[in-house]
């Protein structure tokens, strides 16, 4: 009804808008001191956080690539080796585990059907299991060792939105607690990373404020049939995310790449006109980074394609070689797909309504899948 989407016009939009106070009600109560606290994790002693070889995350969809962006930072924090594998793949394919291998389902439903048969595998195996979850007492939490739950609030839209940046959040707040329980983190560097978390609400804050070019551009492009997304490091399944989103709300061909994959086939796809979405890291960041994804956008538009780039306050370099840029304020590397995913998000929602279609519920998907 009218009243449960609180004078918004669809769902999409009200979760899409909240997502600054779903990830700051993640992180609520949960950062103390400079520290992550995480009671909920009481039962994983340190002792046994030390001792973890090994970490799989498990998830379908939108879920799973909040795995893939969480990979980046939670190895890098916690110097532990990080998979992320889609649930279904991974329950069928014999995996290897032992009590040294954390299991780390993601699921805002928690009642995903391959996902839940994945955790029960992983345990029956031996493996040690925590579940990210938005629905309280849903049955994937109930069958994990341990449950960290995002606090998104109901998630009615069918594609996930608000719950995608809950569950990197929870996933960072997870990483920080592990890096600093087996040391690989300075004190120093565990509280910049922690302020940059603590900040990403208001940067949210400010993306929706910026959201007017976006609407315009998914106007204006309203008849594409197909579009590409490229992304490196973490802007990756940012990139693999926009396309989802697009597939799903607005029923357009599209494919997210690795950006220096580009050479190695999808290049091949670059005719004149065809729009390209491209995630930029920042300039600030990995000095490698940058200027490879620079050079991939010259490479395509060389070719014609037509370049849109999300790139930080203030980089010029991509401004020469862009169609557009859509703008995203100043953050630490791990923490721009949070910002980066929302103009994304807020493309495919307008194109899907300039279609007129049900934003809220496309055709053929379910909210959550309870077969396998
Ligand atoms: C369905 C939804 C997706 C969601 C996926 C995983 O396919 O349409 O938006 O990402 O399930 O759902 P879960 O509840 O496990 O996060």
């Amino acid at each position: 009804s009218a009243a449960e989407k609180g004078g918004w016009s669809s769902f999409m939009r009200k979760e899409v808008a909240e997502q600054p106070e779903a990830v700051a009600k993640t992180l609520l109560g949960r950062v103390v001191d400079g520290r992550v606290v995480i009671p909920e994790l009481e039962s994983f002693g340190d002792e046994e956080l030390r001792g973890i070889r090994r970490i799989t995350l498990i998830a379908c969809g939108t879920a799973a690539y909040a795995g893939m962006v969480a990979k980046y930072a939670i190895e890098q924090w916690a110097r532990v080796p990080v998979e992320v594998e889609l649930s279904h793949e991974f329950r069928y394919r014999e995996p290897v585990l032992d009590e040294h291998t954390l299991v780390v389902s993601i699921s805002q439903s928690g009642e995903t059907m391959d996902t839940l048969m994945a955790v029960k595998y992983a345990r029956e195996q031996g493996a040690r299991t925590i579940s990210i979850c938005n629905t309280q007492g849903a049955t994937i939490p109930r069958e994990s060792d341990a449950v960290v739950y995002t606090h998104a609030g109901p998630e009615v839209a069918v594609a996930s939105t608000k719950a995608f940046v809950a569950q990197i959040a929870a996933l960072y707040l997870f990483g920080l607690h592990l890096a600093r329980v087996r040391g690989t983190l300075s004190a120093e560097a565990l509280a910049d990373q922690l302020a940059e978390l603590q900040a990403v609400p208001e940067k949210l804050e400010a993306v929706l404020a910026e959201s007017e070019k976006v609407t315009q551009l998914a106007h204006w492009m309203a008849d594409t049939r197909s579009v590409l997304f490229l992304g490196r490091h973490v802007g990756y399944p940012i990139a693999l995310e926009g396309a989802l989103k697009l597939k799903e709300l607005a029923y357009i061909h599209a494919e997210g790449f690795a950006a220096g994959e580009l050479k190695h086939g999808p290049i091949a796809l670059i005719e004149p006109g065809q729009p390209v979405f491209v995630v930029v890291p920042s300039p600030r960041g990995s000095a490698a980074l940058h200027p490879k994804v620079v050079s991939n956008i010259q490479e395509i538009r060389a070719r014609g394609a037509r370049v849109i780039a999300i790139a930080e306050e203030g980089d010029a370099a991509v401004l020469p070689f862009a169609d557009e840029v859509l703008r995203i304020p100043l953050a630490a590397p791990l923490f721009e797909p949070l910002l980066a995913v929302v103009p994304l998000q807020i493309f495919a929602m307008e194109l899907s309504q300039a279609k007129g279609l049900d934003v809220d519920q496309p055709r053929n998907l379910a909210k959550s899948v309870t077969v396998e």
